[in-house]
């Protein structure tokens, strides 16, 4: 049976992927950085491996015999050569296909770090000799609820340092039944796709979730440095809130905001919107 390696098994998009492959006739291999921690996804046909991107030892038994994989990279700051790195080894055993979850925006000249990482993995990718499939997804709906980002929404106020700019905003079930539909498929050969949702302003996003919980919220735009006070307090390190101010000046100046057919031709069906995501979600938004 062939195998499939899934890389950060536990997160956002990997874990939904593994539940996805799990009735499948593939043999799915979840890379996972602590075994302990990943109980949740460890059930039957589910090989759970420990795969730790900061332990370059750890990389060729996870790769073992592997025909694809889907790889994700956390967001650390040396996920380039990371991605080199793991990319060589995936070559010397013999990988068939790399699906690389990516972001919308990727770009090498970007100003934001985490698309110009992105720009350069893709590159690191493409360059690999192992054939591809870049999937680029736009903001996760689910960081509305989960995270730092949700502790930004707190009080009756959602306080982003976005303006006025629509983001383009995908459910992460929407992204994981992509790369679950590119994964048991053999097409999609050497090719980029942007996985996105509609794209919504905080003011559009702060009305639908009012609208569906009765439970009036307001938006309020604040500047980086309000943005940077409150990543404090919710103990993010400074390297990583000076990475994500990167990022939300990009949704401000309007780089986020893009719509494409994408998504809806890998799942038969159109993406999700916010107030259906919104509806599902009532509960943890009233
Ligand atoms: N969030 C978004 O809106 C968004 C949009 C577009 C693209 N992306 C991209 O999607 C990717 C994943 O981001 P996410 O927000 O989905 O992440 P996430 O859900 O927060 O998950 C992060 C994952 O990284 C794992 N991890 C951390 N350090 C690791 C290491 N040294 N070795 C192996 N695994 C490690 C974590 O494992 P533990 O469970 O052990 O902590 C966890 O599985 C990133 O490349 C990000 O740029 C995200």
């Amino acid at each position: 049976m062939n195998t499939i390696l899934v890389t950060c098994a536990t997160s956002t998009i990997g874990s939904r992927v593994v539940n996805n492959l799990k009735n499948a006739h593939v043999h799915v291999r979840a890379g996972v950085r602590n075994k302990r921690k990943a109980k949740a996804i460890s059930v039957a046909n589910i090989e759970v491996v420990e795969l730790d991107f900061e332990k370059p030892a750890t990389y060729s038994s996870a790769l073992e015999g592997v025909e694809k994989v889907f790889f994700i990279l956390p967001v650390i700051p040396n996920q380039v050569e990371i991605a080199r790195d793991f990319a060589k080894v995936a070559k010397e055993k013999g990988v068939k296909k790399i699906i690389l979850l990516s972001g919308l925006g990727a770009d090498i000249k970007s100003s934001s770090d985490i698309l110009r990482w992105h720009g350069e993995k893709e590159k690191v990718i493409r360059k690999s000799g192992i054939s591809y499939t870049i999937l680029r997804p736009g903001n996760f709906m689910q960081n509305y609820i989960s995270g730092c980002y949700s502790k930004m929404c707190g009080n009756g106020k959602l306080m982003l340092p976005q303006g006025d700019a629509k983001i383009n905003q995908v459910d992460a079930d929407d992204i994981a039944q992509a790369a679950t539909n590119v994964l048991m498929n053999f097409g999609h050969k050497d090719r980029i796709y942007n996985l996105t949702g509609y794209s919504y302003t905080n003011m559009e996003i702060v009305d639908l979730i009012s609208n569906i919980t009765g439970k009036k919220i307001e938006y309020e735009d604040i500047s980086e440095e309000i943005a940077r006070t409150k990543m404090q307090q919710c103990k993010v390190g400074d390297w990583m809130i000076d990475v994500m101010l990167g990022l939300q000046r990009a949704c401000r100046e309007g780089l986020m905001e893009a719509y494409s057919l994408d998504l809806k031709n890998l799942i038969g069906k159109g993406p999700t919107t916010f107030a259906e995501f919104a509806l599902r979600h009532k509960a943890i938004f009233s």
